[in-house]
């Protein structure tokens, strides 16, 4: 693995629909040299399955191949955990990065971190992020909402956490299913502070139609 890799960020796959929002953003931290300790729900494999034209394998060390290849990381810049990997660093608040975001999040995985359930990896990792103050942020995808669903979402916010809905604009005029995916990550990526070309900011492009606002 080069040397010159940023500090991982925590990619977790869950199973609300938008499986693409949260592959996207694996391609843009590779794309900007971070390292990715990507997991992946059970029911989040069937929503990909769903969803897009791939079938990722569920073991770890596979699942992190494919997803290298697809990417274009180098080797070792990815990283998977199964569901059950308690020994992994995400698990421990010595050994978790300080960024982690879950993308898709389904309501179920939401309502488990507001609760701190930790009943696998994923809940445990956000969990470990919550009680460390480090950066979490949830991009849930539902409609409409239940009064659980907003709660939890209050709550999370109150903890510290973002809740960046899957909720695309339509102010820079997308063409395409991939400019509304990008709308989505842009934005995650500025809540991390990780510079990205997938949309200039407002006020940076040509014209504000081309440009993208900051909500
Ligand atoms: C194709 C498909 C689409 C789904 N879409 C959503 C969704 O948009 N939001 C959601 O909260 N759950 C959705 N679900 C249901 C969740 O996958 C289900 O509640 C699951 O238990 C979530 O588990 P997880 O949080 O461990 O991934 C969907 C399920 C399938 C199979």
């Amino acid at each position: 693995m080069p040397t010159e890799l940023r500090d991982p960020v925590t990619v977790a796959l869950t199973g609300a629909s938008g499986a693409q929002y949260g592959l996207r953003l694996i391609e843009a931290l590779v794309a900007a040299d971070h390292q990715v300790w990507v997991m992946i729900s059970k029911a989040a494999h069937l929503v990909i399955a769903t969803e897009t034209d791939h079938e990722l394998p569920a073991r770890p060390a596979r699942l992190a191949e494919v997803l290298t290849e697809r990417c274009a990381a180098a080797p070792g810049q990815i990283r998977c955990f199964a569901r059950e990997d308690w020994m992994a660093p995400v698990a421990s608040g010595s050994g978790a990065p300080s960024a982690m975001v879950i993308c898709p999040c389904s309501t179920g995985t939401l309502s488990a971190v507001a609760t701190g359930a930790s009943n696998n990896l994923i809940e445990r990792a956000a969990d470990v992020a919550l009680k460390e103050r480090r950066t979490l942020i949830l991009v849930p995808r539902e409609t409409p909402f239940s009064a659980i669903h907003l709660e939890h979402m209050l709550a999370l916010t109150r903890m510290g956490a973002v809740i960046l809905p899957a909720a695309p604009g339509f102010y820079h005029q997308p063409t395409s299913v991939d400019d509304l995916v990008d709308f989505i990550v842009a934005r995650i990526l500025n809540q991390l502070g990780i510079a990205h070309r997938l949309m200039p900011r407002w006020g940076e492009g040509a014209g504000q139609g081309a440009t993208s606002r900051g909500d």
